[in-house]
């Protein structure tokens, strides 16, 4: 019943590894340990470990970088999770691959409503980042777990909770971006609903998000709350205010809805609002 977590040094890969080691044997290789873009590696490893599951927590997040080298960003985001996916197959393990957001293009449905994109939303992604991330989902065959999300929050380090945090323990105003919204979504709480989806071989794309649709703004101004400051401090700016254009456009709107997941009878994930006090907490100490 090992599991196995490629890209393991990752955000994502150290609270897998950290969390699944509580109730079953794990094998965390990190970059270093194992390549996925090498194919024979993948198949040398995964045929060495026999795992039931492998969750793979790499990736090429850099959203400009990918922008500006496509081949390394297909590469790494697309073929390697082929090869992930064939060695599975070969020792008939569950592969998890981890989705995005950044798959749709920010743009309301077919009725003109602007409301969290479910599984089925037509993809339609706006940059090389989240078009690799599409080319990886269908690499990982029919069998997969999928799981897109967004707006990832580490378990482990301060992240963006911790930056505003940090901000606001100077004077002055502290500038976030108001004008694009999605789901903040805190990896200690993404954990455990991969894990169950894993166990549970659920096959094909599930939304798993923290409930609620923010900008960093108002993420902004729960830390603000949170810790007594002067919700005036936050000021809400726009991606244009903040400089000449990023390499990669963003969607301004890429909230997901955990319909997939309501389906299959899970209890939703606690609002992101719940999870930032948390955090605070925790980062405070
Ligand atoms: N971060 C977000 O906000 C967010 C939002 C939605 C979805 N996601 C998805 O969530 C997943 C986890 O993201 P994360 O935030 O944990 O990313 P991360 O912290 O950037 O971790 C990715 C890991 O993949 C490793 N990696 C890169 N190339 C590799 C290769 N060729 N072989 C093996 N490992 C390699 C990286 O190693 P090096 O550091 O040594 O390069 C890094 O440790 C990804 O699939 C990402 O697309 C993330």
């Amino acid at each position: 019943m090992t599991l196995l977590v490629v890209g393991s040094a990752g955000q994502l890969g150290r609270e897998m590894v950290r969390a699944a080691s509580a109730s079953r044997p794990v094998v965390g290789l990190s970059r270093v340990d194992l390549d996925v873009t090498d194919a024979g590696a993948v198949r040398v490893a995964i045929e060495a470990h026999r795992p039931s599951v492998v969750v793979n927590g790499s990736a090429w997040t850099d959203v400009d970088g990918c922008e500006l080298e496509p081949e390394r960003a297909d590469l790494v985001n697309a073929r390697a999770v082929g090869n992930l996916a064939e060695a599975c197959t070969r020792v008939g393990a569950h592969l998890v691959q981890v989705s995005t957001d950044f798959v749709f293009d920010g743009t309301p449905g077919p009725d003109g409503v602007l409301a969290p994109y479910g599984e089925d939303h037509p993809t339609n992604p706006l940059n090389v980042y989240g078009a690799s991330k599409l080319a990886g989902e269908e690499a990982a065959g029919a069998g997969a777990t999928v799981a897109r999300t967004t707006w990832l929050q580490p378990a482990d380090s301060p992240g963006m909770v911790g930056r505003i945090l940090a901000a606001l323990e100077g004077d002055g105003p502290v500038e976030l971006l108001g004008d694009r919204r999605a789901c903040p979504t805190f990896i200690v709480d993404l954990v455990p609903v991969l894990l169950q989806l894993a166990d549970e071989r659920v096959p094909g794309v599930v939304h798993v998000v923290n409930e609620g649709v923010a900008s960093w703004a108002e993420v902004g101004h729960l830390v603000a709350a949170e810790v007594g400051a002067d919700l005036n401090r936050i000021v809400s700016v726009t991606e244009t205010d903040l400089g000449p254009p990023r390499p990669a456009r963003r969607p301004a709107y890429s909230a997901l809805d955990n319909a997939a997941l309501r389906r299959l009878g899970h209890p939703p994930l606690r609002h992101h609002r719940d999870a930032v006090a948390d955090t605070v907490a925790r980062l405070r100490g």
